[in-house]
């Protein structure tokens, strides 16, 4: 399932737009990137696709179901209604409708027509019932405020986790971390129950070694391994994909309730995971963990389809990790459709194929390819920032015309002092220093 096309009308700062999301025919990756300045409506068109997309999941849990609506503030100020319409392609079928929403005691200049929310939820419905099994698509957006790590000391009851629980809380709060907590406690309950327990395991390994039987030993790991829980190891591996260095996620019951994670060797509780890694880890724990419950029979959960929505995907994370973010996304997941928003020039100039849109005072331009180019090429370009301090920027200027015009004494005072302020190493005043020099001898030389 995908969003082919969304237009929005009288939304928060755009009159009227339309936005075509990737895969396109001219880009094949299920990535889109906002970027753009603050206040540009990046996260007003992720707002409007989860709101939007709220209706759907309504309507799967029940005929009659109501998603989100537009809230009243994002009506353009100034207009009576606002709308937002999207078209979704689930496996070849389109399927269109609009969410219009208009302020109290003024006539609407849109309306609603959601008749394809009930056709598309009624086609899931149709499967699940005759497969309770049956695979669902994953719908998530993860605000900005999404990295609370709130981990419940106490468990009072234990929940049943049904299929379509996989949708609780994901399109307003995103990273649901007290129901991650309680869902892998329970399932890791489960999967204990299930396997040879590690002691006697290892007694048995004692007795077969004794005996020679590889055979036995053999069979006998296999029997474990089977009894792991595919949801579990589905978790399990979409952070050590994400995260190198990083495995063994666990619930621990001592000395009190808490989550473990092993680190580089070294087993932590996750509250002691500083915040780049917690947000990835609550952002990768969280998708792996719905994609697992919405494909119980899928061999591998993480191949699971879907829409994932995510606001500042750079948040918190170390330039070498916001590099590789886009890359590391659609290798563990590579069935959903993302569209995500940035800051960062790094993320995304390490993709071949993804649709960047530039938004600026409302207006939507889609970016060339930045696959390859540096990171201050993208800034100059795309997001149109200097690339250093822009009165340092002036004086290297300054120092440069000295240089040309042959004022070589200015030239020379002027380098002495910014060489007294930047770091010896700074690459524009070595090449000042070429330039001054050359200049020097040729005036020498003409001499
Ligand atoms: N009802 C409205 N009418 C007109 N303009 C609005 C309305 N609501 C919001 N805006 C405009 O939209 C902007 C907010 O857009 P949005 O939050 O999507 O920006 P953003 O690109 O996500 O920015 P940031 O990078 O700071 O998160 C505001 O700065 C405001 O100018
Ligand atoms: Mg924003």
């Amino acid at each position: 399932m995908e969003i082919s096309k969304l237009a929005l009308e009288n939304l928060g700062r755009f009159r009227a737009q339309e936005i075509a999301l990737a895969p396109t025919t001219s880009v094949p990756s299920n990535v889109t990137v906002l970027i753009g300045n603050n206040g540009a409506g990046k996260t007003s068109i992720l707002k409007s696709l989860a709101t939007s997309l709220s209706w759907f999941v309504a309507r799967l849990r029940s005929d009659k179901g109501a998603g989100s609506p537009i809230p009243e503030e994002v009506i353009l100020n100034g207009a009576a209604s606002a709308a937002v319409h999207v078209a979704i392609l689930d496996h070849g079928v389109f399927f269109q409708w609009t969410l219009a929403r208009s302020r109290p005691g003024k006539k609407a200049e849109h309306s609603s027509s959601l008749h394809d929310t009930a056709r598309l939820a009624d086609k899931y419905r149709t499967s699940l019932t005759a497969d309770e099994h049956a695979s669902l698509p994953l719908i998530a957006f993860y605000p900005v405020e999404r990295v609370v790590l709130d981990i419940p000391l106490k468990i009072k009851e234990k929940h049943s986790f049904l299929q379509l629980d996989g949708y609780d809380n994901s399109l307003n709060q995103g990273v649901d971390f007290r129901r991650f907590f309680e869902w892998f406690r329970e399932r890791e309950d489960s999967e204990n129950e299930a396997a040879v327990p590690d002691e006697v395991l290892e007694q048995l390994q004692k007795v077969i070694a004794h005996t020679r039987n590889e055979a036995i030993w053999k069979e006998l790991q296999k029997i474990n391994a089977s009894a792991k829980d595919r949801q579990l190891t589905a978790v399990r591996t979409a952070i050590e994909m994400f995260m190198p260095g990083f495995s063994n996620l666990k619930v621990r019951r001592r000395p009190r309730l808490h989550m473990s994670i092993d680190k580089d060797g070294e087993t932590l509780n996750v509250l002691q995971l500083s915040q780049g890694e917690k947000s990835l880890m609550a952002l990768v724990g969280d998708i792996a963990r719905r994609l697992a419950m919405m494909n119980p029979t899928l061999e591998n959960p993480l191949h699971g389809d879907g829409i994932v929505l995510i606001d500042e995907v750079d948040m918190h994370l170390h330039p070498q990790w916001a590099r590789t973010i886009i890359a590391r996304l659609t290798s563990t997941f590579p069935n959903c459709q993302f569209v995500l928003t940035t800051h960062s020039p790094l993320v995304i100039s390490d993709c071949k194929d993804v649709l960047v849109y530039a938004l600026d005072n409302g207006e939507l331009t889609p970016v060339p390819s930045q696959y390859g180019q540096d990171a201050n090429t993208v800034l100059l370009d795309v997001m149109h920032t200097d690339i250093r301090n822009a009165t340092i920027n002036t004086r290297i200027n300054d120092l440069r015309d000295l240089i040309e015009d042959g004022r070589l004494d200015a030239a020379q005072a002027l380098l002495n002092e910014l060489q007294a302020e930047l770091p010896a190493q700074n690459l524009e005043l070595a090449k000042a220093r070429l330039l001054l020099r050359k200049e020097e001898l040729r005036r020498a030389k003409n001499n």
